[in-house]
């Protein structure tokens, strides 16, 4: 027998932040105390009301299938929410609700991507964005952002990268691994670049209420141009700690909200009705409610920096000014190594020593197209803030 699996595949690799949350729970299993700064959720709970009119639609016989985009009232609060913190005016009919802000960003490119089209990608950068390309048949083109200009690219750098064959651009702003955040004056050369062009793009603002220094703006309020060619993404994970709900949604052209219907409707069908009576819920709750963890985040992010700045110079890092990522510059140890002859010769290396001798769970750069960092997550607990900071620290001193 010869059972093949599709040449699609190849090439693909397996998202590096799950696999070192594996190993990292693994480890836990084995009754170690594991310190797992590898999180890409908040360790906050979903908010009572959010938990209460999931109940209720249980309890309401809300089981059927809703509309494959999502059911009107959910995006009718989501255009309201548009307006309300974006100035971006969609009506209902241009938002859709997925599986995921990551089966919207899915389904964006099966949409948009033809055979060898190539999709710009400024790292470093989430994981998933590369693979997702090559599954839809395209080919990332990735610009290297440098840490001198806070990991963000240049406008030169993104003329620099198109082409004929470019047919979008993804944008995330607070970024997932770095934190960066581009400023609106920042974004809105970006989208001058793009004048003229026939790029679409993405951009992924699951992150928007996760900012600690300066202001979030969405791609798409820049300009009229701006408007017309961004599908604007955001999902209820981050924000509202739904991440085990699976609830995401995207907003753009009619044209390509139909396109990206139309694959929903043959793949997945709508959203789980139950998270969408949640999410409902969610938007409805007052401005503040999820500050408490804003804050709590802000000040986890301080100690961290005051920590790895005291570090005994053997780090390097980017103040992260949104999202819940720590981006640690950790190549000064490279070429060290440890039981004599255990080289430390790049980030998984690194990460694979911090998780065996020092117990933390961390994830490497190198998926993330920066193998000179690792990512820790600060969306954990205080107390593993600190400890599985201090650890780092006292692990790479004793590399020699
Ligand atoms: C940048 C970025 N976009 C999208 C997602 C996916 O979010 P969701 O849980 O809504 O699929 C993540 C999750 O880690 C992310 O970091």
């Amino acid at each position: 027998m010869n059972l093949k699996l599709s040449t699609r595949l190849d090439g693909v690799a397996e998202s590096a932040t799950l696999k070192m949350n594996a190993a990292a729970r693994e480890l836990s299993a084995k009754g170690v105390k594991v310190y797992n700064l590898t999180a890409g959720e908040p360790d906050f709970p979903v908010l009572a009301p959010v938990k209460e009119a999931a109940i209720g639609a249980i309890t309401g016989d809300f089981n059927k299938y809703t509309p494959v985009n999502g059911t009107l009232e959910l995006r009718k609060a989501i255009s309201k929410k548009f307006l309300k913190d974006n100035a971006l005016e969609y009506a209902p009919e241009d938002v859709i609700v997925s599986a995921g802000a990551k089966q919207d960003i899915f389904n964006f490119l099966l949409a948009v991507v033809s055979p060898g089209d190539e999709v710009i990608i400024p790292g470093p950068y989430w994981v998933s964005y590369p693979d997702m390309v090559k599954l839809a048949g395209g080919v990332p083109v990735t610009i290297d952002a440098p840490a001198s200009h806070g990991y963000k690219i240049t406008p030169e750098q993104l003329k620099g990268a198109l082409t004929k064959r470019t047919r979008a651009v993804i944008l995330n702003s607070p970024s997932n691994p770095t934190g960066g955040v581009y400023s609106r004056a920042e974004q809105a050369q970006l989208a001058k670049v793009l004048e003229g062009t026939d790029a679409w793009v993405v951009s992924d603002e699951i992150y928007e209420k996760l900012v600690y220094d300066g202001e979030f703006a969405s791609f798409a309020s820049l300009s009229s141009d701006a408007f017309a060619r961004t599908l604007t993404v955001n999902g209820f994970s981050k924000t509202y700690s739904m991440t085990g709900w699976r609830l995401g949604y995207a907003a753009g052209p009619k044209k390509l909200i139909a396109a990206m219907a139309l694959l929903q409707g043959q793949s997945t069908s709508g959203a789980s009705s139950i998270a969408q009576k949640a999410a409902l819920a969610a938007l409805e709750l007052p401005d503040g409610a999820f500050r408490p963890m804003v804050e709590a985040f802000r000040k986890r992010r301080d100690r961290m920096a005051e920590i790895f700045s005291q570090g005994g110079g053997n780090f390097s890092f980017v103040r992260p000014a949104g999202a819940f990522y720590f981006f640690l510059n950790v190549e000064r140890a490279y070429g060290k190594s440890y039981n004599h002859d255990q080289l430390i010769a790049g980030s998984d290396d690194m990460a694979f020593y911090l998780l065996n001798t020092a117990h933390v769970g961390t994830v490497a750069g190198k998926g993330f197209g920066a193998d000179d960092c690792l990512r820790l997550s600060f969306a954990v607990s205080d107390a593993e803030v600190e400890e599985g900071s201090k650890r780092i620290v006292e692990a790479v001193e004793k590399l020699k």
